[in-house]
Parts: structure tokens; C-alpha cells; sequence
């Protein structure tokens, strides 16, 4: 029989349980380790999952038996702890994004792009099936051109939020605020289904937290794709409620609407539903009913440990984690230029 392959996941806080019951679930993985530089934190999570624990990411650099990393840590850790990673030849699979800024990110892709390890970010929308659909509808054209596409994202983080967890709202170690921590999904998919970017203009302003957090709560931008389609874009997390995520795309022959994971189609003024989300899985297996904005996880883990054992290359690496990078760093240029003017 063959050998599992061996996980680690590093960052045992809020995400950890979605990597590590994703992976439990896997046929042929095996979670060997989990990190966590709070030692307790690791000891807990490690004794819920039968794994070791340890307090350095450094000591994976030594173990033979795991061959793929998971990182769950804040956003400042990913690229220096991707690069040891890769170097020593191990596959990692980073939470977004690749880096908290794009030089960190270059050289991280850099890096990967020696290495023969892979190199994966958590990009979990892309396989929500709204998503999909929306892919299937641009790939075969179904509805002619496409002309324009907006997305929204109106979020609440409190104060506690930023307070709790202190590597949050900081440029050093969040490296942004809202555009590089929670709307970098809707960013991903506006320009995984907009096409190349030819330039951003927008704005960011902490509208709620200015006192607390460093970083932005608040942004919008208007974005030129090439083939002259046109994209907006609005996101906060100084709203009161965390309501679904709204995505819409304006073809020549219809339109298309998603509100959380619900994807409607308005055609000659008739409005249809044309998909819906699947029943998905808890942590323990049992059918819960229907799956919210967000909760790809699993699909996406099972296809990065697809793509090791084939070793065909995972389609979400570091190219496509700069990609959202690179918008939010022009994002931020355009609104200092606006503010300095
Ligand atoms: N894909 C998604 O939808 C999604 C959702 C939430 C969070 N995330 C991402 O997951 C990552 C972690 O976010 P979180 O909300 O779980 O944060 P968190 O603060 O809850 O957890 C981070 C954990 O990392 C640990 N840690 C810090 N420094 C470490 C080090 N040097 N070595 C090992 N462990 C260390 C902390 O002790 C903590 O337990 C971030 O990149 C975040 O953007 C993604």
C-alpha cells in the first residue's frame, strides 16, 4: 500500500479547523503536525486532531514524512515561511494572500517558480458553484460579450475584531485592511471572470475604525479590463450586518446576478435560477444542508492534494495570488495620487 501523504498545518486560530478537518477527510493524507506559536494553542488543536504539536514551523524543515504545509497564519508570515518551505521541498498551501505586500509576493513567486514543490493560495471562491457557473457562461459564450461586472462586499468587523487579534488592522502585518483581508475573494473573481486588468482608480478610507485600526475599512474602484469591459467595485467592513456577497455580470444577451451562492439569470426581462449551492458537509462529515458565501474550503484542499499526486501544477498559485495583489497596490497608488491632488 501506499504511503499517505504527510500534512502540517501552521496557525492553529480561526481558519485552522476548516484546513484541518478538510484534510481528516482526505483519502491517502494523514495530518502529522500542527504549529502554532502559542504551544497551548498547538497542544489543544493537537490533541483534537491525534497529530503532534510543536511551537517552530522550523522544525517541519526536518520531518521526511510530511511533504505539504498548510499556513493559517497572519498575513506577514506567509511569503518568509512559503520560502523555507519550498526550499526545503515542501508543497504549501498558503491562506490568502500569497504576501501582505507585493514585493514580499514577488519574491515568493519567484522562489516557487525554482522550486519544484508547488505553491497554492486559498482562493475558495473560485469553486463555489455560483462561481463555476459564472466560468461555464464566459467560457462558452453563451451569452455573448461580456460588458460590464460589479461586485460588492458589505461586511461588519468590530472593534473587538482588530483588538482580539492584534496582527490585524496594522500595515506591517495585515499589510492592508479590508481589500487585502476580506474583499481580496471578490477581487480574485472580478478579475478571474473580467479578464486582464488594464487599470484601477478608486479610493480607500477607514470610515468606522480610523481611531483603532490603521488600515482601510472602506474602498471602491472602477476597473478597465481589456475588450473594453468595465468593472465597480465597493466594499466595507463598517457595515452593521455581514450580508452576501453581491457579484453581477452584464452580457450582450443577459444578465447575471449572485447573491451569496444563489446565481440568477435575467433574460427578456424574465428572471430564472440557475444555480444553487450543494448540500455541504460539516467538520464531521454529516450532510448540513446548504453551504454559504465562502465555504469552498474543502474542494479546494482536495484539489491542491489532487494536483500533488499527479503532479500536475495547482491552477490558484503565485501568479494568481499576486494578481490580487498588484490590483489592491494600484488601488492604494490611485487613491494617494486622488488625495495628493
Ligand atoms: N480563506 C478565507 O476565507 C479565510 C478566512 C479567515 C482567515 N483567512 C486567512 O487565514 C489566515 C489566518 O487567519 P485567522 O483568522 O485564522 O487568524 P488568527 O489570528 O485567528 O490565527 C492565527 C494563528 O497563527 C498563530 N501564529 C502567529 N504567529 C505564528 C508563528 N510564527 N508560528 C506559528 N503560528 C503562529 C497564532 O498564534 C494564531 O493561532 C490569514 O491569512 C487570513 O487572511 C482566510
Amino acid at each position: 500500500m501506499q504511503e499517505p501523504i504527510g500534512a502540517a498545518i501552521v496557525g492553529c486560530g480561526a481558519i485552522f479547523p476548516l484546513h484541518a478537518g478538510a484534510v481528516q477527510q482526505l483519502d491517502g493524507v494523514k495530518l502529522k503536525m500542527v504549529v502554532d506559536s502559542d504551544p497551548s494553542k498547538a497542544e489543544q488543536a493537537a490533541a483534537e486532531y491525534a497529530c503532534e504539536a510543536a511551537s517552530d514551523y522550523l522544525t517541519l524543515l526536518e520531518r521526511d514524512d510530511i511533504q505539504v504545509v498548510h499556513l493559517c497564519t497572519p498575513h506577514h508570515l506567509h511569503a518568509e515561511m512559503a520560502t523555507q518551505l519550498l526550499r526545503a521541498g515542501k508543497h504549501v498551501l498558503t491562506e490568502k494572500p500569497l504576501a501582505h505586500h507585493l514585493k514580499a509576493a514577488e519574491d515568493l513567486l519567484a522562489e516557487a517558480r525554482s522550486s519544484e514543490a508547488q505553491l497554492g493560495v486559498v482562493f475558495q471562491n473560485r469553486y463555489n458553484a455560483a462561481s463555476r457557473k459564472i466560468r461555464e457562461f464566459l467560457d462558452t459564450k453563451m451569452l455573448g460579450k461580456l460588458i460590464c461586472l460589479k461586485g460588492i462586499v458589505t461586511w461588519h468587523r468590530d472593534e473587538a475584531y482588530y483588538t482580539d487579534s492584534p496582527w490585524r488592522g496594522r500595515w506591517s502585518t495585515e499589510g492592508g485592511g479590508v481589500l487585502i483581508n476580506q474583499a481580496i475573494h471578490t477581487l480574485d473573481l472580478l478579475q478571474w471572470f473580467g479578464g486582464e486588468v488594464v487599470s484601477i482608480q478608486g479610493s480607500v478610507t477607514a470610515d468606522a475604525l480610523g481611531d483603532v485600526i490603521e488600515v482601510e475599512d472602506t474602498a471602491h474602484a472602477s476597473i478597465r479590463f481589456a475588450d473594453g469591459v468595465r468593472g465597480l467595485f465597493y466594499t466595507t467592513n463598517a457595515y452593521l450586518a455581514n450580508t452576501p456577497v453581491e457579484l453581477e455580470l452584464v452580457f450582450e444577451g443577459g444578465t447575471l446576478h449572485q447573491r451569496g451562492d444563489c446565481l440568477y439569470l435575467t433574460r427578456d426581462g424574465q428572471e430564472s435560477l440557475v444555480c444553487e449551492p450543494p448540500a455541504s458537509l460539516d467538520e464531521t462529515g454529516r450532510i448540513t444542508g446548504k453551504s454559504y458565501w465562502g465555504s469552498s474550503h474543502r474542494l479546494l484542499i482536495a484539489d491542491f492534494y489532487d494536483h500533488i499526486r499527479t503532479g500536475t501544477r495547482f491552477a490558484i498559485g503565485g501568479e494568481e495570488g499576486l494578481k490580487t495583489l498588484r490590483l489592491i497596490a494600484e488601488l492604494y497608488r490611485s487613491s494617494r495620487t486622488r488625495d495628493s491632488r
